[in-house]
């Protein structure tokens, strides 16, 4: 994982990673929040990020939190239902907004109740305009905080290796068929406009299968996609 000068921090496991994820989270709502007086954060989906929200919601983090000014959001979900076990905003809701009291109007999933994701992707784009008060088609609103994963194919978000959805570079929000990993369901997605717009970006990775595509990936060989 980096922490937010932008290098690596090695931790000796999930537990640890979770933990200092959760600090990091912490530290860039309470910067933010003073700064600017909210917090906005885009989440990531997958195992690892998991962790980090059930820790939020225990002592003492959770009564660190100023939940009332953090504005919640998605770098991308799976194009399924709220309710569906594979979305990434179930997964939110049950480790983390069914347990704080982030305010329901400050938490914008992904409408993946639209016909298509590629109408999703527009959506949802509409949505970070409106509640960054910005024009969507000018520059990516800029989150306080993003997070990602990495999956053992070296993709982040739903950006996934020889997609077309890699080369977007004018839209925020844009939609990606299955990759090579599962669940095989289309995706709705930030682009690499959106999430290099960020004043932070925090990469979670963990696990040895995952060590060799991080390795190239930091080394340049592999971009991350
Ligand atoms: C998703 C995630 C995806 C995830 C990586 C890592 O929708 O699945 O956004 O990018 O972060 O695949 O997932 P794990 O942390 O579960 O390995």
């Amino acid at each position: 994982m980096s922490n937010p000068n932008g290098s690596i921090v090695v931790v000796r496991g999930p537990e640890e990673m979770a933990a200092a994820a959760a600090d990091l989270i912490l530290a860039a709502a309470g910067e933010a929040i003073q700064g600017r007086g909210r917090f906005n954060i885009a989440l990531a989906g997958g195992s690892t990020p998991e962790s980090a929200y059930g820790l939020l919601t225990q002592p003492p983090r959770r009564d660190r939190a100023n939940w009332s000014r953090w504005h919640v959001f998605f770098g991308d979900d799976r194009f399924v239902p709220h309710d569906d076990s594979r979305s990434n905003y179930a997964m939110a809701k049950r480790s983390l907004f069914d347990h704080v009291p982030i305010p329901a109007g400050q938490i914008h999933a992904i409408p993946t109740d639209q016909p298509t994701p590629g109408l999703a992707a527009a959506a949802y784009a509409r949505t970070l305009a409106d509640a960054f008060d910005v024009n969507v088609t000018g520059p990516p609103p800029r989150f306080d905080l993003i997070l990602l994963g990495m999956g053992d194919d070296g993709h982040t978000a739903s950006l996934f290796p020889g997609k077309m959805a890699l080369n977007e570079s004018g839209a925020w929000v844009t939609w990606c068929p299955p990759g090579s990993l599962p669940p095989p369901v289309d995706r709705v997605t930030f682009t690499f406009p959106t999430i290099n717009a960020a004043r932070r970006v925090l990469f979670l990775v963990g696990g040895a299968k995952k060590a060799e595509v991080l390795r190239e990936v930091l080394e340049g060989a592999t971009p991350v996609s």
